[in-house]
């Protein structure tokens, strides 16, 4: 009687633990939970997830490389670059490795170049200012880089071919609305997102419209967003409507 009770028992727990280990090693869902940090699809911590961070348990963040990520909006991830006066170029790359986002519209700071690279138009007093380069030994010789190109994205090969081996920080240009112009965001890089695959395939849920988005190696990528007066992730999420108050 014992033994049998027993050898049940191993079996419940075996269904049960069967079951709760399949539960939790799902790989089909995209987990966007870190700590206290919830990010909405496409965005997460597991394998599933199409834009995938780093889940930090330390500090509860979300992060690229050791770079925090600060942000996600609509078509932007906006990730933190707190000034550095010794940080190697090669120290960047975490940020262009992924074929889902790379740096856009950003001015970036550099230090030690051959030769003055093209400027923003930004006051080197306010820079010096505003970022403490005095902390830096060479203050006040620093050289912002921007794209020469309409190119979009920056690539590591860019900044290598800035003549700069030192990058101080980065100056993100952040809309603020249609009207109100741009927003110059330090210590921040903005990363231009996109999921892969066209529109044609219409990969967004329904009452989503799909954006089709140009991409640094030029295969085709899509965004997708819910309509006015709907919410929601867009992708693999239905958008509700929004209830109206009153
Ligand atoms: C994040 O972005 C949203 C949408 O643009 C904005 O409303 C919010 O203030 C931002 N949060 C932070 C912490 O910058
Ligand atoms: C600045 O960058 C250097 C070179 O990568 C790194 O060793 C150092 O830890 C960074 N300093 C801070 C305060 O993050
Ligand atoms: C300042 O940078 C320029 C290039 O941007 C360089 O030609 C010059 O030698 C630098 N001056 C000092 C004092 O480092
Ligand atoms: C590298 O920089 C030089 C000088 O600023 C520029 O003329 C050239 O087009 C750049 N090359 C590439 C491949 O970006
Ligand atoms: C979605 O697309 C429709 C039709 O092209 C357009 O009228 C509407 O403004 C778009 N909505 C959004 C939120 O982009």
């Amino acid at each position: 009687m014992v033994m049998i009770s027993h050898k049940l028992m191993s079996l419940i727990l075996i269904i049960i633990g069967g079951t709760f280990f399949r539960r939790v090693s799902s790989s089909e869902t995209c987990n966007g939970i870190c700590g206290r940090l919830t990010l909405p699809y496409p965005f997460g911590f597991s394998p599933a997830c199409p834009i995938r961070f780093h889940c930090s348990e330390v500090d509860q963040a979300a992060k690229i490389g050791g770079f925090s990520v600060q942000n996600v909006t609509e078509n932007s991830i906006l990730v933190g670059l707190p000034h550095n006066c010794s940080r190697k170029i090669e120290d960047m790359t975490p940020l262009f490795a992924s074929q889902n986002f790379a740096p856009t519209e950003n001015s970036f700071l550099m230090d030690k170049c051959m030769y003055k690279t093209n400027g923003c138009s930004i006051n080197q007093g306010f820079l010096e200012n505003t970022l403490k380069l005095q902390s830096c030994g060479s203050a006040g010789n620093i050289s912002c880089f921007s794209l020469y190109t309409n190119s979009k994205f920056f690539s590591m090969k860019d900044l290598r071919n800035s003549s700069c081996s030192l990058l101080f920080s980065s100056i993100a240009f952040g809309s603020v609305g249609v009207n109100a112009g741009v927003a110059l965001e330090f210590e921040r890089v903005q990363l231009g997102w996109w999921l892969k695959g066209d529109c044609k395939n219409k990969p967004c849920a329904e009452n989503a419209n799909c954006t089709q988005v140009d991409t640094p190696d030029g295969n085709a990528g899509h965004r997708c967003s819910c309509i006015e007066g709907y919410h929601g992730d867009g992708y693999i999420n239905p958008c509700l409507r929004l209830k109206v108050r009153g």
